[in-house]
């Protein structure tokens, strides 16, 4: 019997099976507010059998926002947009799910394949927030705008605009919220001792570079309801001498399960350009990461990087490496990943099949 494809359940929430939709960008958005390319997007990986759909890094205000095309949940409008969009996911059988963040110092960025780099002001650019105001690149020949260092009312700010996202969230229809944590964005930033140099209490030593991220997890889970699962994604490790190791996420996991957080969503990299793939040459090892911190901090995890395999997908799961695993770039190449790999396993696929269609599938 195949445990990929054993329901899990969390607080209320079950999952049909252990495979869920990595969060991905997809810089279709207008002013934040999803398009149809979403309700395809989305739509047709519920279709296509994963457990959990997770939308893309919704910024939780305009300011966040990694590229202009990057989603948002700062207004009423985006909430509208996505209602439909979830019910459909979830008429489909999967768990509409979503990712929340602010992209601090990677923010007011252009789209990757226009290069990635910051946008000047007059091009649609904005100014960016983080814990200091060294810029995420000094690289000369592209431009890297310097962000401002965040006040103390900047961060009551930024963690009030997390709630508010929070409960937009939920009216939107979303089951599963995850924190992003990772890949050098805000919280991440504010957690790495690559970018943290502050030398108040937000600072320092890891309880002090942490602060963030916890307070922000307690406004969130203190209005997140308590019955539906909340995970954090974590850039388990920095990948970089003087970086974060997976002993600090260890710490970090383990204080934020006191906090009420049920899953790690285990990544790596990206906090600074000589760690700045968050698809990189270690995406593979990151499998171990969620395996080591879910023995050591004894809280769940999602494992992610690299996993394109039915066999190698169920055996992370078999082995408790990870109570469930996500598919990034797999599940652009192939929707019906889920399907194709019930088949290969030997597991029932019907229950992935909404309407009759599970009645031919088997
Ligand atoms: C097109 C694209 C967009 C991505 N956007 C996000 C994102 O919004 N948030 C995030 O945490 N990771 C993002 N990632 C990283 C993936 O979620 C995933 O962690 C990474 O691709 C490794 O998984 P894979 O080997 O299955 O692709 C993105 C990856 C891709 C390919």
């Amino acid at each position: 019997m195949s445990k990929l494809f054993t329901p899990l359940t969390i607080k209320d929430v079950t999952f049909r099976n252990r495979i869920g939709v990595s969060p991905m960008c997809q810089y279709s958005s207008n002013d934040g507010v999803a398009t149809d390319w979403h309700m395809v997007h989305l739509g047709s990986r519920a279709v296509g059998g994963a457990g959990l759909v997770i939308a893309e890094a919704t910024a939780v205000r305009a300011d966040g926002r990694i590229t202009p095309g990057c989603a948002g949940l700062w207004n009423e409008d985006q909430v509208e947009a996505l209602i439909p969009i979830n019910r459909f996911i979830e008429d489909m059988g999967a768990v509409a799910g979503v990712q929340i963040g602010h992209a601090g110092r990677k923010a007011s960025a252009a789209r990757p394949w226009d290069g990635g780099a910051h946008l000047a002001d007059d091009a649609g650019g904005w100014h960016m927030i983080a814990p200091t105001d060294q810029p995420f690149d000094d690289d000369s020949t592209r431009l890297w705008k310097a962000p401002r260092a965040m006040t103390h009312d900047d961060i009551k700010k930024i963690q009030q605009s997390f709630v508010d996202a929070a409960k937009r969230a939920l009216v939107a229809g979303y089951r599963f919220l995850e924190i992003h944590g990772a890949h050098g964005y805000l919280l991440h930033s504010f957690f790495t001792p690559l970018v943290n140099t502050r030398t108040d209490e937000y600072g320092g030593d890891a309880r002090g570079r942490a602060r963030m991220m916890l307070e922000t997890i307690d406004a969130v889970r203190a209005n997140w309801p308590e019955n539906l699962p909340l995970g954090v994604r974590l850039s388990a490790a920095d990948w970089i001498d003087g970086g974060l190791t997976v002993e600090d996420n260890i710490q970090m996991a383990a204080w934020l399960k006191e906090r009420g957080v049920d899953i790690i969503d285990c990544s790596g990299g990206g906090a600074t350009p000589a760690a700045r793939a968050s698809i990189g040459s270690r995406t593979a090892d990151q499998v171990n990461l969620a395996a080591q911190i879910r023995k050591d901090a004894e809280i769940a995890t999602m494992a992610v990087g690299c996993i394109t395999d039915a066999k190698h997908a169920e055996a992370v799961i078999a082995e408790g490496q990870a109570d469930m695993v996500l598919l990034a770039r797999q599940l652009l190449r192939d929707p019906y990943w889920p399907v194709h790999a019930a088949q290969e396993l030997e597991a029932d696929a019907k229950s992935m099949m909404p309407i009759q269609n599970g009645f031919f599938v088997g």
